[in-house]
């Protein structure tokens, strides 16, 4: 979802501002812009479309600007079609801000400043906030955003100038994202630290209620009625080039060949003496013991990692798992209780769906962990218990190191459950968990040729449709799988269970029609089988992932993706990277824009 920037310091900001912005595209955005302070006056360039379609374009065709204050923006528009008004920063002449977030009563706002004779040029919720400042404002800027925000409904992480107030930026956040980067002669604010890396790796986290003022003084916080207050100073461990390609043509393909690193990096600092450990975050086995059930909930990629999840822990636990997606969940009155565990899944920890899942759980009673990959992100910060799968930044659109870690910890959480229930003994509990920290080798056993996926996904370019089947981790698997080629080759696909095909789903299949069978489980095979005999009866053009070890006879199968050897319940981990890579290559043939697929964010902070 959108980028906030914000730069105060010595040098000029324009090329600073976008070069942050585009830092940050991979968040996905529709338009851009930015507001400087010049000749005493906020200008404004902004336009829809990519940074360089757009922005980059303007700021060539004007003047150059000598400013060394402003904001920028790329928005993902909610309110309002992507167009150069409803681009951000938007403002009038007296404040200009950049929103990230929904004002959820933005109608009312409009109606009241409307009535108080302000009129309106864009179409968006974000222009209500920036009236409203100005309506409030009367020469103290803390004053006039206090009094807004207490009249605004919603999410927002807002970056504002005042035209009073020279080379000065005031920022607050509720719900979305925003931090506030210290330089050494300039200071920041942005969604997320990717964008200032290259400057600094020092930054807050910015809470709601407070207000950060970034001038060429330095940085204050005060709460939201303007009283001081102190911050902890964080600092990036990330370095630039974690965030840049690192040789690979795509963020997706170095994120896929991450993934035995990100897997090991989830699970080891988990494993004490041979066995889960989990007290990091104060998940102890009394805790599990006590927990009557076990709820799941996330979006995407990381709801299917739950669906994973429900496989495993009860199976091995025998313990309820119910898995949602939290835009369901959170309307649903969900039956959770103060005696329920709640995980909430999420990779940027932004989602505002499953932030507010988070949210109502909490409410509810029951004690909530949260699995998410970006520290100090706003579900990290709201959960009673954080886990970090330490995947290092995912940029790419589409999850796959995020997933894959997310399941590497399902498994080690299913391993603790049984273990705590006393349904698996210690020593097995000790061989799972040492099988699962064997299981990086072998994810780099899938990724040491290509030729294969590249083979497979030329097979697929020219589908209209295809199905993914499996029947259980695998059906739970496919959909991942599914959403992998759809979201980044635009083939319609669909997850499905292999056995349920024949109660309607099986009159989809034409001739030629590829079905992507994954049959890891050995005690499924056969009946797997069968349902891959019925669509290949039917015209299908069938892929199977199993084993490698795995006799397909040609009847049955068109083309075999083999798996290195494992335990049957440990083979997802592998299939899956067999899947994404199958979508990769689709995509790539199709010549997609595989990290930034049309119509994609990579972190949805809007409803
Ligand atoms: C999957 O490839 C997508 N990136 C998307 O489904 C994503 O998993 C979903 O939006 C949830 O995002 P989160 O993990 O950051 O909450
Ligand atoms: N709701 C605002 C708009 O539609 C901000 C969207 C965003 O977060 O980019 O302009």
């Amino acid at each position: 979802m959108c980028g906030i920037v914000g730069y105060v310091g010595r040098e000029a900001c324009a090329d600073i501002l976008v070069d942050a912005l585009r830092k940050l595209e991979y968040r996905g955005y529709d338009s851009a812009g930015i507001a400087v302070f010049e000749d005493d006056k906020i200008k404004t360039v902004k336009a829809k479309g990519k940074i360089d379609e757009g922005l980059a374009v303007k700021l060539d065709e004007g003047d150059t600007l000598q400013a060394t204050c402003g904001i920028g923006h790329t928005r993902w528009a909610t309110h309002g079609e992507p167009s150069d008004v409803n681009s951000h920063p938007i403002g009038n002449g007296r404040v200009s801000i950049v929103h990230n977030g929904i004002i959820e009563n933005y109608r009312e706002l409009k109606s009241f400043l409307i009535s108080k004779g302000y009129g309106f040029e864009s179409e968006t919720d974000t222009e209500t906030v920036a009236k409203l400042l100005d309506y409030y404002y009367e020469g103290d800027p803390i004053e006039a955003i206090e009094k807004a925000l207490g009249d605004i409904e919603g999410a927002y992480a807002l970056g504002i100038v005042f035209r009073e107030h020279k080379n000065k930026i005031f920022a607050v956040r509720k719900d979305s994202p925003l931090i506030v980067g210290k330089g050494e002669a300039a200071s920041y604010i942005a969604s997320d630290v990717t964008a200032i890396l290259e400057h600094t790796r020092d930054y807050y986290f910015l809470e709601r209620g407070e207000i950060a003022i970034l001038s060429e003084k330095g940085i204050r916080f005060t709460d939201i009625h303007g009283l001081e207050i102190e911050k902890e100073l964080q600092t990036a461990t990330w370095d630039v080039t974690a965030a840049q390609k690192g040789g690979y043509e795509h963020f997706m393909l170095k994120e896929i060949h991450e993934q035995p690193e990100a897997v090991r990096n989830t699970v080891s600092p988990r494993v004490k003496d041979g066995l889960p450990n989990f007290e990091e975050c104060g998940l102890t086995a009394e805790k599990i013991r006590n927990y009557r059930n076990i709820y799941i909930v996330g979006c995407g990629s990381a709801m299917h990692s739950g669906m994973v999840g429900k496989y495993l822990i009860e199976d091995l636990a025998q313990t309820p798992v119910i898995v949602d997606i939290a835009s369901e969940f959170r309307y649903r009155n969900p039956l959770v209780t103060e005696n329920d565990l709640v995980v909430i899944i999420s990779q940027s920890g932004e989602t505002a769906d499953t932030l507010e899942a988070l949210k109502l759980s909490r409410k509810k009673g029951a004690d909530t962990l949260a699995v998410v990959n970006v520290v100090g992100s706003s579900i990290a910060r709201e959960a009673d218990m954080v886990i970090y799968t330490n995947a290092g930044p995912e940029i790419s659109v589409c999850s796959t190191k995020a997933y894959a870690v997310q399941v590497a910890f399902m498994y080690l959480f299913a391993f603790a459950v049984a273990y705590a229930h006393g349904k698996i003994d210690e020593a097995e509990c000790k061989r799972l968990t040492a099988g699962l920290l064997a299981i990086p080798e072998k994810i780099q056993l899938c990724l040491d040729d290509m030729s294969n996926y590249q083979y497979v996904a030329s097979k697929l370019i020219n589908a209209d449709s295809l199905l993914y089947i499996g029947r259980g981790l695998d059906n739970a698997l496919s959909m991942e799988g599914s959403l992998k080629l759809k979201e980044i080759s635009y083939i319609h696909s669909e997850a499905y269970a292999a056995g349920e095909l024949k109660h309607g789903t099986i009159s989809l299949i034409d001739d030629g029609m590829p079905v992507i069978v994954a049959a890891t489980q050995s005690k499924l095979f056969d009946k797997t089988i069968s349902n891959v005999r019925e669509v290949k009866s039917r015209g299908a053009k069938v892929v199977i992932i199993c084993r490698e070890s795995v006799n397909i006879d040609k009847d049955c199968a068109d083309y075999k993706v083999g798996l290195p050897d494992a335990e049957d319940l440990f083979l997802p981990l592998l299939s899956v990277v067999t899947m994404q890579l199958i979508a990769y290559y689709t995509a790539v043939q199709r010549g997609c824009d595989v990290d930034k697929p049309r119509n994609l964010a990579k972190s949805v902070t809007v409803e």
